[in-house]
């Protein structure tokens, strides 16, 4: 049985179909890149998935219970936990306090909190700012950390929207090495990413989106190489400069 199994997802904003019909199934332990030009409703999706959107029509289970339309404190608490393309941590508390924060609210007691927050920032190569304050991290090291936190409780299912984008090198390479190994251990992910040569490497398959509908879905390679997929994407350059901001 999948993990998680969608079907006929619909979501429309006013007369846009931003999901139009989407169905996948997920099995356990899987890394799965979810791809697709700009606007073709992948965050959107995911929005559906955590229940931070309704959608109008379709069905998703998981662990065959039917989850759609549960908030997202219930899904988090069912193990449906997204990663979000804007960053929030509180600036006020040390490091190590965020991640104690998320571990506690999501039932952990706190001294195992502690000792999982202390394992998860070693892994995040933040060991050295763990006492700072979030306000004074930078850019990238504040998304580590939110990253890190979806950790605390590993969730059934992770999904990260873009954790690479505007993240230095180094970082992309710790996050990237973090999901390679935690997908190892058996952790299921569905992974949002422009960043082709990161998806080609970690995702064995991949779904690629345009216009609200899968266009492919297989081994990663071979959806990169099917012509439906490579017209989307030369589509979308055709039209850079119109949708600056339609991934914002
Ligand atoms: N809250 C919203 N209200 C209206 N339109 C939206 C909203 N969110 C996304 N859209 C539109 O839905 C389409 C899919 O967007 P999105 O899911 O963000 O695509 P992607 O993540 O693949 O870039 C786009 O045309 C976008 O402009
Ligand atoms: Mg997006």
């Amino acid at each position: 049985m999948a993990l998680l199994r969608i079907r006929g997802i619909e979501k429309r904003f006013g007369g846009l179909r931003a999901v139009d019909g989407v169905g996948m199934d997920i099995a356990e332990g899987e890394l799965l890149g979810l791809i697709g030009p700009n606007g073709s409703g992948k965050t959107t999706l995911l929005n559906v998935l955590s229940g931070h959107m309704r959608a109008d029509a379709g069905e998703v289970s998981l662990d065959g219970r039917n989850v759609l339309g549960l908030n997202p404190t219930r899904l988090t608490r069912l193990g449906v936990l997204r990663m979000f393309q804007m960053t929030r941590v509180f600036n006020r508390i040390t490091a190590f306090d965020n991640l104690i924060v998320c571990g506690m609210a999501l039932g952990l007691k706190e001294a195992e909190a502690g000792e999982r927050a202390t394992e998860l920032l070693a892994e995040l190569k933040l060991s050295h700012v763990m006492h700072l304050d979030g306000g004074q991290l930078s850019g990238g090291q504040k998304k580590l950390l939110e990253f890190g936190a979806c950790f605390m409780v590993p969730p059934r299912v992770a999904l990260l929207d873009e954790p690479f984008a505007a993240v230095h090198p180094t970082m992309k390479e710790t996050m990237a090495t973090f999901i390679r190994n935690r997908n190892a251990q058996g952790q299921t992910f569905i992974l949002v990413s422009h960043d082709m040569p990161v998806v080609v490497e970690l995702c064995p398959r991949s779904v690629c989106m345009n216009t609200g509908k899968v266009l492919a879905d297989g081994p990663t390679q071979e959806v990169l190489n099917d012509r439906a997929v490579i017209e989307a994407y030369l589509g979308e350059n055709a039209d850079a400069g119109h949708e600056e901001d339609a991934d914002a």
